[in-house]
């Protein structure tokens, strides 16, 4: 695709619009409709990435000292982006179909929150897919109490059995749903292309302080990114890419299945990159990490999604090479073993 792009002549490669290339932003509108999410290009800002969509938000939204709500683990935990900005987290429980709903208004009120935050299809880190009815649930109950969401759409693409249910913002009546989606996943992290939806005055006062910021997205990877949707490139890879993390995920399942099944439970998620693995035995997951870098092995430990956490780990099949996988797996199981050993 970049070769077919550098045959043809370049246009000028100056600063773009406020809320990005307009051509770019004219391919993510189709692209989002495919999902049912029905975006003016006027309503979506390109982003570096959807990180930058998260800091962007966190700056020009939240008032320091404000509360979002988000799912307990949750990616928003390993990174820094509303904590600098003074925001603090409350997290609500999860369970396989996603978030529970019962304590959100009790705690939208108690903490005063400004915003809800989730990942409701292949949660980061545990996979989880939130249902239909959950979905609509979170709708009506947030709908009442005016709370707006920040809805995180990195993984719904990458769907390995059946797409998942239609995002929050395509039952968004109210634009009251500000939903990020990312070319990073399925297509390349380091092109850094990403964007926000959201109504027009909030997608335009982000692109003033993303214009303060860094004045837009790099020119290159934006052209580059309108031409990879465009020329069905991207359905395409994901075809491939789907097929692939198939395989990936039946191969970490067997392995798993082979040298996890005394030490931990898991569920094979439906999409996305993670299993979350459940150790049967609470452990200092901190003791845990450096046994296993001292054998080579990054661990993506619990802790990192919800600090209180000494029972899980982000296993990820897209990551390592199945070579990687077929010794680093049984590794890391016997670094457990020693662990709980230890421990008794
Ligand atoms: C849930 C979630 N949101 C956002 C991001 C950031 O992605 P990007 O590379 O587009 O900044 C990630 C990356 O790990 C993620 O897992």
């Amino acid at each position: 695709m970049l070769a077919e792009l550098a045959a043809r002549p370049l246009p000028p490669l100056s600063y773009e619009e406020p809320l990005g290339s307009p051509s770019l932003r004219r391919s993510v509108s189709r692209e989002l409709l495919k999902s049912g999410i029905a975006a003016d290009p006027a309503s979506i800002l390109i982003t570096s990435g959807a990180l930058q969509g998260l800091q962007l938000i966190a700056l020009g939204l939240l008032p320091r000292g404000s509360t979002i709500l988000l799912e307990k683990p949750s990616y928003l935990y390993s990174i820094h982006a509303f904590q600098s900005a003074g925001v603090k987290f409350s997290g609500l429980p999860m369970d396989q179909g996603g978030l529970l709903t019962g304590r959100i208004a009790a705690e939208a009120l108690r903490t005063k929150a400004a915003m809800l935050y989730t990942i409701p299809s292949f949660h980061n880190p545990t996979g989880i897919v939130m249902d239909r009815e959950r979905r609509q649930a979170v709708m009506k109950i947030t709908g009442e109490l005016g709370l707006p969401i920040l809805e995180d759409g990195a993984y719904q693409e990458l769907w390995l059995d059946s797409p998942p249910p239609p995002p929050l913002k395509a039952l968004d009546r109210e634009g009251r749903v500000l939903h990020l989606g990312t070319l990073s996943k399925a297509a390349s992290p380091g092109l850094r292309i990403g964007w926000i939806v959201g109504p027009e005055p909030v997608i335009r006062r982000l692109a003033d302080i993303k214009m303060q910021t860094d004045y837009g997205a790099s020119s290159l990877s934006q052209l580059a990114a309108a031409r990879w949707l465009d020329g069905g490139y991207h359905e395409e890879h994901l075809t491939v890419l789907r097929g692939k993390l198939r395989e990936r995920r039946e191969f970490m399942r067997q392995l798993l299945q082979a040298h996890f099944t005394e030490l931990a439970t898991w569920s094979i998620p439906a999409g996305g990159f993670y299993i979350w693995l459940s150790l049967h035995q609470p452990m200092p997951l901190r003791r845990l990490f450096t046994a296993a870098l001292q054998a080579g092995l990054l661990l993506n430990t619990g802790d990192l999604y919800d600090r209180g956490d000494s029972r899980h780990l982000r296993l990820s099949y897209a990551y390592a090479s199945p070579e990687e996988l077929r010794c680093g797996l049984p590794a890391l199981a016997g670094i457990i073993k020693q662990n709980i050993n230890r421990q008794s």
